[in-house]
């Protein structure tokens, strides 16, 4: 791979991961890139390095374009280690005149690497940095998802860096949004904001709010990961102020496991009851689908009914697993329901119900069980527990309120 061209000497000199398939516990089954990028200016400017393995690679690529030892100023927009894990190495052999960051990224770098003269240059937000032709501007965007996070931006280029903001997890030879089938970057994009950004959708909503306050013209997005939005960035912004609403499409996902198939039974006659009224759903087993594709799933989901079998006075692993992992992103606007079999002391109902209280969904039945294998009069109470969730589903779409049960 080459570098890139974006605009006139501003250039992609990251690198692409075509191997990693686990992001700390997100699957990542098309790979990654970690995006650097150079702007030839007065100044030279690098604007973040990338993951501890891939320095000689992201050299390789400017070393196409100048000399390392030209760079003046190296930017870094995030801290996170697959954007810095190269920097010390990067520091030492091209001797920035300055190293410019957040304050609360100059935090986390003397945490990270203990390096206390470096030559920190802090940004203010709103900040203005001349290169001679080009003009650097620094947005703070706290918690996005760090809280050293910064968007970098070239006013006459009208480019904005957004860091993880708006990226992919997406390991592709093409560099650009109108190169990549778009379904393929539509559910990769999905599947980022749901797995890193959904908790942080209150400060994504507001952020959105004052990007359209500032009137920012942005020509193109260019993220930290995956494929720079140069034909429709609009179509990302869209999408993200979809997203951080929160709004369910009137869908029901069905998530669960299984030991000795009556909880499946009992989410196949769910689904029956689903399907009867008319609501679309997914059955989604955690034996075979992944927890971030599942959530995936969940981010414009409307109902989530939890159904696991109870093993050891607790949950199956991966439904625990998977609440832990949920919790933590916190999804809102959700109705829920459990249910799941047991042999003699039945506890995984009431343990979904806690967790999915906790989260605060809007529970709409107090969890349904049955001992050992259903019949077909247990079978029938889960065809109406799906028509229950229908009508919830049905009363939301009127736009009238849903109250948890007790
Ligand atoms: Fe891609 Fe938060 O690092």
């Amino acid at each position: 791979m080459k570098p890139v061209e974006l605009a006139k000497n501003v250039y992609w000199v990251g690198a692409i991961d075509w191997l990693t398939r686990d992001f700390h516990g997100y699957s990542t089954k098309r790979g990654t890139t970690y995006n650097a990028y150079l702007i030839v200016d007065e100044k030279i400017t690098l604007i973040d390095t990338v993951k501890a393995p891939y320095r000689s690679e992201l050299m390789h690529h400017i070393r196409a374009i100048i000399d390392p030892k030209k760079i003046d100023y190296l930017v870094v927009n995030h801290v996170e280690m697959d954007h810095s894990g190269s920097l010390p190495e990067v520091v030492k052999e091209i001797e920035p005149e300055k190293v410019i960051c957040s304050k609360m990224g100059h935090k986390a770098l003397l945490k990270h690497f203990h390096q206390e003269d470096w030559p920190y240059h802090i940004v203010t937000p709103g900040e203005e940095l001349s290169l001679g032709e080009k003009t650097l501007n620094f947005l703070e965007t706290r918690m996005l998802h760090w809280p050293d996070s910064m968007f970098t931006y070239i006013k006459e280029d009208q480019i904005v860096f957004s860091s993880d903001a708006f990226g992919q997890h997406l390991g592709t030879s093409e560099r650009f949004d109108d190169e990549v089938n778009q379904d393929v970057l539509m559910y990769e994009s999905t599947k980022y904001y749901a797995n890193i950004l959904t908790l942080y959708s209150p400060i994504v909503k507001k952020l959105i709010a004052q990007i359209e306050e500032m009137q920012l013209p942005i020509k193109m997005i260019a993220p930290d990961h995956g494929v720079i939005w140069r034909k429709n960035p609009g179509k990302i912004i869209d999408a993200y102020s979809r997203w951080c609403v929160n709004e369910g499409k009137g869908n029901a996902l069905i998530i669960y496991d299984t030991m000795w198939e009556s909880t499946r039974k009992m989410a196949k006659a769910i689904a029956e009851g689903l399907q009867e009224k008319g609501v679309s759903y997914k059955l989604l087993d955690l034996q075979v689908n992944h927890r971030s594709d599942v959530m995936t799933d969940v981010l414009d989901a409307s109902a989530v009914i939890l159904g696991c079998s109870t093993l050891n006075n607790g949950l199956l692993p991966r439904m625990a697993g998977f609440l832990m992992y949920m919790r933590g992103l916190r999804p809102t606007n959700i109705l829920g329901a459990a249910f799941g079999s047991f042999g003699w002391s039945g506890e995984a109902v009431k343990l979904m119900n806690k967790s999915m209280q906790e989260m605060k969904f809007t529970m709409i039945h107090k969890g349904l069980r049955v001992q050992y294998v259903p019949e077909d009069v247990h079978l029938r109470e889960c065809v109406e527990l799906g028509h229950t969730v229908a009508e919830a589903l049905e009363d939301l779409k009127a736009g009238k309120e849903v109250v948890s049960v007790e």
